[in-house]
């Protein structure tokens, strides 16, 4: 289904121009040379995008959106502006506007824009059936939670997951990214495909290059066989680009390149081979961060972010903690053939108060260790909380003589990490260690025994 596109602008030349190259690419375009006009066939419905100049007499670019918000209509609004107008346009997406197009326009980024705007719009319309009917939602598929953010998101897995379009999955350490990426595949109709997960952190440059795109035999000293890479292995099915911000530039480069044009070479190979993929991204950088250092390309974050899904933290969605703790509870007691009916009122609220600075995972990590260590029907406050975890205004950490290196470092780094609220960045400048090796050890600190009382 092709949006229809409105295009408002009193220069009438600017109105047709646009009518004649959207038209080009296959949209059903009107146009309106003022925003009197305009106003009245937006009211008609059934605009998808609205291009509209800024500046109009009578009714201007922003009154336009002013009333089209007051009126709930759903378009998405793309403002054409002057170089003098730059700042209101800006304003104008604080508030919910899509974007904004500078005279004179850049064909090349028009041309890109609107087909995002009208997957943004169709997204937005099908969450806002699919809100409703999800509403009473407390799972969907592998996922927990019934708190509002995480009823939106299976809205908008159950929207996006039909189409192709890419989507970039935000999100702390632990918060469920991977379980959404297979969430995202599972509900598409590429379910039946294959689903090729790559952690893009994991692999130095050559290999990364290889395990994504493969290598022909004799591609390089020792490539004895031909062998395809995860862009082949996914075809009809999802890749999923696991810490996909952590990727060298040169292979930015070559993926998006590859994601623009759906197809690639092996190393080594001259043959460009075709692809149909749908691709799931994500990563627990601060997105903008890593954009402004240079980190991530953005027009690589762009093309992996058709559909960008925040994934928020458990602190912010309390409202799931308990049934997250009493769904992995039920599970751990299974599995261990332990009798446990359940959590005593106390240990709910310890649950309720706590951080949770690693999400998701951390909790259910807790309740496994306490599901192995109660002895009662009841897991208690003292079952669940591990000296070391307990947020600390403390700054000191004392070690006995006697104490092995691996001990020692175990507390310092949970100690550490307690103190700055959970912050993986902040813990790992901290301690002098990247960022990496601080979660490698933190997951496995957190998989061990907790230390002796320090
Ligand atoms: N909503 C949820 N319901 C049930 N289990 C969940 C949920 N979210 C996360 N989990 C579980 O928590 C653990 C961590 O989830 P996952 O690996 O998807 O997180 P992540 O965001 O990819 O973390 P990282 O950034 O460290 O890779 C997994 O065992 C997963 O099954
Ligand atoms: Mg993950």
């Amino acid at each position: 289904m092709q949006a229809k596109i409105l295009v408002a602008d009193d220069e009438r030349h600017i109105a047709d121009g646009l009518q004649m190259l959207l038209a080009d690419d296959g949209y059903e375009v009107d146009t309106a040379t003022d925003g009197t006009a305009a106003w009245e066939m937006i009211q008609e419905g059934g605009y998808g995008v609205v291009l509209a100049d800024l500046r109009m007499p009578g009714v201007d670019g922003l009154e336009l959106f002013a009333r089209m918000r007051e009126a709930a209509i759903p378009a998405e609004v793309i403002f054409i502006t002057g170089e003098a107008s730059v700042a209101s346009a800006v304003e104008a997406m604080r508030e919910g506007a899509y974007d904004y197009l500078e005279k004179p326009l850049n064909i090349a980024r028009l041309k890109a824009l609107i087909p995002k705007a009208v997957e943004a719009h169709q997204v937005k319309q099908a969450n806002r059936s699919l809100e409703e009917r999800l509403a009473n939602l407390s799972r969907f598929g592998d996922l927990i939670g019934q708190s509002d953010e995480m009823r939106r998101i299976y809205a908008t897995i159950e929207a996006a997951a039909p189409s192709t379009a890419s989507i970039f999955i935000i999100g702390e350490s632990g918060t469920g990214k991977e379980l959404v990426a297979q969430a995202i595949h599972d509900k598409s109709p590429r379910a039946k495909g294959p689903f090729i997960a790559i952690n893009c952190a994991a692999f130095p440059r050559e290999i990364l290059e290889n395990e994504l795109f493969g290598h022909e035999k004799g591609a390089f000293t020792g490539a004895l066989n031909e062998k395809p890479g995860c862009f082949e292995l996914a075809h009809g099915g999802t890749l999923f680009l696991d810490e996909v911000a952590e990727m060298e530039p040169d292979i930015q480069v070559k993926l998006l390149r590859a994601l623009e044009q759906r197809s690639f070479r092996r190393l080594g190979g001259k043959k460009e081979i075709q692809v149909d993929i749908r691709v799931v991204s994500a990563t627990n950088k601060k997105i903008n961060k890593a954009i402004d250092s240079g980190e991530l390309r953005e027009d690589l974050y762009h093309r992996l972010a058709v559909i960008p899904l925040h994934l928020p933290p458990l602190r912010e969605r309390r409202g799931d903690v308990r049934i997250l703790a009493e769904s992995f509870l039920r599970r751990y007691a299974e599995e261990n053939g332990k009798p446990i009916r359940g959590f005593s009122a106390e240990a709910i609220e310890f649950l309720h108060s706590y951080r949770w600075p690693g999400n998701v995972r951390e909790l259910k990590n807790t309740v496994e260790r306490a599901t192995i260590l109660t002895s009662g029907e009841q897991v208690t406050p003292d079952d669940l909380r591990f000296q070391e975890l307990i947020r600390t205004e403390d700054r000191e950490v004392r070690i006995r003589v006697g104490t092995s290196l691996e001990q020692a470092e175990r507390t310092l780094t949970l100690k550490t990490f307690s103190f700055v609220e959970g912050d993986h960045q902040k813990a790992a400048s901290l301690l002098g260690i990247d960022e990496e090796t601080l979660r490698s050890r933190l997951s496995r600190f957190l998989a061990s025994d907790p230390a002796p009382a320090t």
